[in-house]
This record gives C-alpha cells, structure tokens and sequence, in this order.
C-alpha cells in the first residue's frame, strides 16, 4: 500500500476525458492504496478570474470525484485552498527553485503564448505543485503526460532541500496514464476545456445530445460503408460499450446504409444508460451543496494533521524554529 496523491483544478465542469482519464482509475487506485485527492483551486486562479465561476467550479469538480464513487471513509478529498500551509510550503521551496527551471517549462512556455494574461502564478505554478505533493508526503502521483515535467520539477526541488536541509521530504514518482487512456474530443483530437471539444457527461441531456451531434465526421453518405477507425464516433463509442455492442457497430458502419447521425444517437443513448447513476448522483450532489462542502471539510480536517507534521519538521530543518 502507498500513499497517492493527484489533484484536478476547478477550471470547468468535469468531462468525459477527465472521468475515464483520471477520476475513475485513481478511484480504481483507492481501493487498494491510502489515497488523497484535492481540488485544485489555487491553481485555477491562475485562469479564473470570476468569484461564482470559481465557486462552481469546485462543486461541480468534488461532486463529480464523490459521484463517481470515491469513499471518503478511507480516502481523503479536499480542497487546495483549506489547508493554507501548502502557500507557505510554497515560499520556501521558491527560494530553492532555480529560476531558469521554471522559466524553462513546457507548460509556462505554452501558457504564455496562448493567454493573455501572463501572470506571475502561471510562473511559479510548479512550485505550488510541487507543494501540493511533498507536503502530504505522496509516493505516487498519478497524472497526465502532460504533466511529468511538473513531477520532475518536485522531485529536484525536494531532492535538493533533502541535500541541503536533511531528510525532510520522500521523492514521488509519477504515474503516467497509458497513452491508450488519452480520451479523443468531438474534434478527434485530445479532449480538454482548452480546445472546446468536450463531452460533459454530467450535464442536461439537451447540452450533452448538443456536444455528441457536434462530432466532426467525414461526409460519407448515409448508404456509403463507413470506416470506424477513422471515426470520432466509434473512438468514443468503444472505450464505453461492451465487446459486443462495440462489434454490433463495426458491422453497421461496414454494411453501409448507416449514417453518422444514428451512430451519435447511439453513442447518446449509450452515455445516458452507461452512466445514469452517476449523473443521478452528481445532480443530487449539486442541488445540495452544503453536503459536497460537508465532505470536503471532513477531509481538509485528515489533511490539515498531515499538512501540519510535515510543515513543523521542514521549518524545523530551515532553522525557522
Ligand atoms: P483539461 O485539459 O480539460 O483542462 P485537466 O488538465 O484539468 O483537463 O485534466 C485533469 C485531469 O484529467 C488530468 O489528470 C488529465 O490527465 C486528465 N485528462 C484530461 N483530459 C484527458 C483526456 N482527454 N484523456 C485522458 N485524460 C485526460
Ligand atoms: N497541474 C495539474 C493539472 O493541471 C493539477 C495539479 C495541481 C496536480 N497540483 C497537483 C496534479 C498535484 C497532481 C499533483 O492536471
């Protein structure tokens, strides 16, 4: 058993890339690890600028990790911001990080070329992160692989305050998603909030039904035999249907007479049978905030006690006390 630990920001109502990417298998890892999940709504900040948004954010973000069934008996989900000691962690580990590490970042090079508003958190973004983890002392980080640069990054600022200031932090290694588990958009290309190209598994049927008739398609006529391996269709369809329901569709799109809009049917019917109890569960969650807030001060509490050990033997080995 091993401490994991992974944190998802509050930027948008959970989708369906983040659900079969990183929700359903870190709760699949929960059962068997001890297990901290957080919301990172500091980081969001970086982007959001609109209190409400924010706020909607992070209830959409905790009900969707709760409604796709983590236990919070044995596992610990909280909110980044209720345990300010990660922001402490943070200025000291600055005064350790070179500048040109971060200013060599992938994901700050990125962000700056795409936003606007280039501000100094989307600069020192890593660090936090690199906070969020040693400070709950996490041995496995599950992310994306987008995200093995921000792991490396933790892993030589904490290996470098051990050299220089004694065994303070354990070293976390990443857990990269299989590339097979990179979730396609409805434009074929990696589904994510910053393309616009999501599946919002949780939302109203009319909005989901509105995003799956907006897979882009090939323009084949409907009597035309159809290839499923180049169709955003059947990519999503196969990662939710069964073995069969999957080969039922593979010969419907061979045999022709079977047009792109029943496949998106198809595919909507399937997404509300597949996960009817989940968006049953998330809309309960969402309509009774205070019970999403109950549950994520319930583990702020289990991760504060953490948060504070860790903080006391690191100010402790700097000489602040
Ligand atoms: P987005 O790209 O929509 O902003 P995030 O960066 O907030 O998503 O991702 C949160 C988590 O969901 C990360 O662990 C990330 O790896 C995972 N994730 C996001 N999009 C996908 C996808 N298309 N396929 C697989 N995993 C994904
Ligand atoms: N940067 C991560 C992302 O965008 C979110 C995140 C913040 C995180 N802190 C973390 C992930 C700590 C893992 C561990 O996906």
């Amino acid at each position: 058993m091993s401490r994991i630990l992974t944190g998802i920001q509050s930027s948008g109502e959970p989708h369906l890339g983040n659900v079969l990417g990183a929700m359903l298998p870190a709760i699949e890892m929960s059962k068997y690890n001890e297990s901290f999940f957080f919301i990172a709504d500091l980081h969001a900040l970086t982007t959001i600028k609109d209190k409400e948004l924010l706020k909607k954010n992070t209830l959409t973000t905790a009900a969707a990790w709760l409604a796709c069934g983590l236990n919070t008996e044995t596992n610990i989900l909280y909110k980044q911001s209720d345990i300010p000691q990660v922001t402490e962690l943070m200025w000291y580990l600055n005064c350790l990080t070179p500048y040109p590490m971060l200013a060599n970042a992938h994901s700050f090079k990125d962000k700056s070329e795409q936003l606007s508003d280039i501000n100094a958190g989307l600069f020192t973004y890593p660090v936090l992160m690199a906070a969020d983890i040693i400070l709950y002392d996490a041995e496995i980080v599950p992310v994306g692989k987008d995200q093995m640069q921000h792991l490396e990054i933790t892993r030589d600022i904490a290996n470098k305050f051990n050299y220089l200031f004694g065994d303070t932090f354990i070293i976390p290694e990443a857990k990269i998603d299989d590339v097979n588990m990179i979730i396609p958009g409805t434009d074929g290309r990696k589904m994510s909030k910053s393309y616009n190209n999501t599946i919002n598994i949780f939302s109203d049927e009319k909005s989901l039904k509105k995003q799956i008739m907006g897979i882009v398609t090939d323009s084949k006529n409907l009597e035309d035999p159809k290839d499923p391996k180049t169709c955003n269709i059947f990519q999503l369809y196969k990662l939710i249907a069964s073995e069969s329901q999957t080969q039922d569709l593979i010969t419907k799109y061979q045999k022709g007479g079977y047009g792109y809009g029943h496949a998106k049917n198809e595919l909507f019917e399937l997404i509300i049978h597949k996960y009817e109890a989940i968006r049953k569960q998330f809309k309960i969650l969402v309509e009774n905030p205070r019970d999403v807030e109950i549950e994520l001060e319930k583990g702020a509490q289990k991760a504060q006690k953490v948060a504070n050990s860790v903080l006391k033997k690191v100010k402790a080995n700097l000489g602040l006390m």
